[in-house]
């Protein structure tokens, strides 16, 4: 191969390799035993020569690294991610990197295990599985395991972009549930689709569902029964959800959070559950990966899982292929990325490959 592909991690399937081995690239994988590899671990990686490198969310991207991929050559670097707060864009673009990460084919994965920790912490059934495993089960009861009922609740949205759109159809549709969302930019499809459904209801004589976009976050806050925050992580979302915006929600509420984990003050979160113990948690995301904020573990009000969402093989190896085609486009200039400025959205969401 002329140019050297490294990848920090091995990663799903074969799709990847082929298409850039396939393209003059000799393609690197590091084996590293340890999950999370360091700042000196990733400029061994580099070494003296690399044209472009497919990395991890785990790594810090700073100034150090893209230094050392320029000196080594490089010009490409694509994170196996969609989010990309690990990343510092600009100091990507001052050492002449061009940025991509994997947007499209993670929505639907993504959105159904937000789905899937909200049924999880309305029908308390990570709390159930462990009381039956622990054979505490001695006979039906009128009042075990009591959750919520989501049919006619609402979903409150809170970044309503691809995934949060995806989630919030799944939510409306599957469960019939009212929805209101808050976001910068009006979700003009997602909005259509409720108001269809709601007519679709109505003329079978059903309760219709409806929508409302909220003018700012409190409102979501204090009017739904279940909130899924799916924003970017950035300056403006660091602790959105805090002390007081905890204290505005429901008693009874459910908070979903399979974004980032630093958009929850999750020291804040822990004394919120602590003291209210009909409120209810799903997280995928945690603020100090991998760790939980002490106290957080013995909580029967939280489902916690590993930062799994995009955890399907379809996607992963999507979000493999999507990084390889990044990195490769690059070093060979496809026209897309003309504007070494931009964060590339290679694909949109309808095109993503079929695998
Ligand atoms: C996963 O967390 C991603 O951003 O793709
Ligand atoms: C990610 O794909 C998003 O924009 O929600």
């Amino acid at each position: 191969g002329k140019y050297r592909v490294v990848s920090t991690k091995p990663m799903p399937g074969t799709r990847w390799i082929n298409l850039l081995t396939a393209q003059d690239c000799r393609v690197e994988i590091c084996t590293e035993k340890k999950t999370i590899l360091s700042v000196e671990d990733i400029l061994a990686l580099i070494g003296d020569k690399c044209d472009g490198v497919i990395g991890q969310l785990t790594e810090d991207w700073g100034e150090v690294l893209f230094a050392a991929l320029k000196r080594a050559g490089g010009t490409a670097f694509s994170n196996m991610a969609v989010g990309y707060n690990n990343v510092d864009v600009s100091a990507a673009n001052k050492y002449g990197v061009a940025v991509g990460n994997t947007p499209g084919v993670l929505t639907e994965t993504t959105a159904e295990l937000a789905a899937a920790l909200s049924l999880a912490a309305a029908r308390r059934i990570v709390e159930a599985d462990q009381f039956m495993r622990a054979g505490l089960y001695d006979g039906w009861l009128p009042h075990l395991f009591v959750g919520n009922l989501l049919k006619g609740q609402t979903v409150g949205v809170i970044g309503a972009g691809r995934i949060g759109s995806a989630y919030a159809r799944m939510m409306v549709e599957g469960f019939k549930m009212n929805l209101i969302y808050y976001d910068l930019y009006q979700a003009t499809r997602l909005e259509k689709f409720v108001t269809a459904y709601g007519q679709f209801l109505k003329a079978n004589g059903e309760q219709p569902v409806t929508w409302k976009r909220a003018a700012t976050m409190v409102d979501v806050l204090r009017e739904a029964d279940l909130i899924s925050l799916h924003p970017v992580l950035d300056k403006t979302t660091y602790h959105l959800i805090n002390k007081d915006s905890l204290a505005i929600m429901k008693k009874e509420a459910i908070l979903v959070n399979a974004s980032r984990g630093p958009v929850i003050d999750e020291a804040a979160l822990v004394e919120h559950l602590k003291a209210n113990p009909m409120f209810r948690v799903g997280l995928d995301v945690f603020e100090d990966e991998p760790y939980m904020k002490p106290g957080l573990a013995e909580l029967k009000n939280a489902v916690v899982v590993p930062h799994i969402a995009s955890a399907s093989k379809w996607t992963r190896e999507g979000m493999a292929t999507l990084a390889a085609l990044n990195v490769l486009g690059k070093i060979k200039g496809f026209p897309i990325w003309s504007d070494p400025n931009q964060v590339v959205v290679f694909l949109e969401e309808k095109s993503a490959p079929p695998l």
